[in-house]
């Protein structure tokens, strides 16, 4: 291996958001997926700075990333943020790092490929900021599971409802939805009648309570009174897929679940594809998992993104309906980031 700043021509690697859920899951991988690498450096707010996290037999001390001198490494993970990301990254580029950004800060850049590993690798032919990003956690799920499809007859619009993890905003939504299961745990009776006395403490994070119950407005309105995340959704399929008129309308929804993000997906496209054509296809798929019932719990913890309930759609000419799951902290986030940097260091090799 050559090209690197590492010993033996091996990547020096960091992890910017290292303690946060995304940045431990990427330590995780490195380690279970033993990446080629010399040097691991990780990096957190000032709050951290100074703490240890394990890495293969040793401990890591956490940097502060705001004072940290990046010369030096080649790969950097980052999972801290949008506004962390925008401020940061090109500094990190800079110094010389192509930078794999898990926010939502870069994707919409034109001169920034928004990679999804198996589905188009080639965009990291030509990365002009030394930024690549990584897809939004729910239209990750999708993509590898309409990219044969899209292959075999050309997709033409999508309508996709989601029911999102809380895992998905970071270890706040965990400890949001810990807390109010506990709060509501006496009340389930009190719950399924009239929820009089159930109190569920603060309402934090998301505009309802999460627990016991789902929550239709994920994040910021934006154009249309579609929310970001359903704009996410649309935006990044179109420039993954490499299809700018593709029409999209998703509804976004947070469920109390921790972790793995489900799609209900209909899809229309071009030409007729059956049923029995498509299972064929999923079944060879790079990354995809047919299975009879996809669901979060089973979901969480693998790699793979699971799809069944493939059946036909017959509200528009040539459509198919199914359900997605994937494990949103791995192949929704940190699992393709590391996808992603094995894709480079083979482009190097
Ligand atoms: P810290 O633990 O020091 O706050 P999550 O999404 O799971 O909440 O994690 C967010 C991650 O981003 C954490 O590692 C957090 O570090 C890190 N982080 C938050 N703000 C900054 C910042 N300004 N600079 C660097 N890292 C940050």
């Amino acid at each position: 291996m050559t090209n690197f700043r590492g010993r033996d021509g091996l990547p020096n690697v960091g992890v910017v958001g290292a303690t946060g859920l995304v940045g431990t899951m990427m330590t995780k991988l490195l380690a279970e997926r033993d990446f080629p690498l010399d040097q691991l450096r990780l990096f957190a707010s000032a709050r951290s700075a100074g703490s240890t996290i394990r890495f293969r037999d040793r401990d890591v001390v956490v940097e502060d990333a705001s004072t940290a001198d990046f010369a030096g490494l080649d790969i950097v993970f980052f999972s801290a943020g949008g506004s962390t990301s925008k401020d940061l990254a090109p500094k990190v580029a800079a110094a010389g790092a192509i930078v794999i950004d898990n926010s939502s800060a870069w994707r919409s850049d034109p001169e920034v490929p928004l990679v999804v590993a198996e589905v188009n690798p080639k965009a990291l032919r030509n990365i002009p900021k030394g930024i690549v990003a990584n897809p939004n956690c729910t239209t990750m799920a999708a993509m590898p599971v309409l990219k044969p499809l899209h292959e075999a007859a050309g997709l033409k619009r999508l309508v996709v409802s989601t029911y999102q993890a809380v895992s998905g905003g970071g270890m706040e939504g965990v400890e949001v939805l810990r807390d109010q299961i506990v709060a509501g745990a006496e009340g389930c009776e009190a719950l399924a009648m009239d929820g009089a006395g159930v109190d569920l403490g603060p309402v934090k994070k998301w505009a309802v309570p999460i627990a016991y119950n789902v929550v239709p407005l994920n994040y910021v309105l934006g154009e249309d009174g579609y929310t970001e995340e359903e704009l996410k959704l649309r935006d990044e399929s179109r420039k993954i897929l490499d299809l700018p008129d593709l029409t999209v309308s998703g509804t976004c929804v947070r469920v109390p679940v921790f972790s793995g993000h489900a799609l209900s997906i209909n899809a229309e496209f071009e030409r007729a594809i059956s049923v029995n054509a498509a299972l064929a296809l999923l079944e060879d798929a790079p990354g995809v998992v047919v299975t009879e019932v996809p669901n979060p719990l089973d979901a969480t913890g693998h790699d793979p993104v699971f799809v069944g309930r493939v059946r036909p759609d017959p509200t528009v000419a040539n459509g198919l309906a199914l359900f997605v799951v994937g494990d949103n902290l791995r192949k929704g986030a940190a699992l393709n980031a590391v996808q992603v940097a094995e894709v480079l260091v083979a482009q190097k090799g």
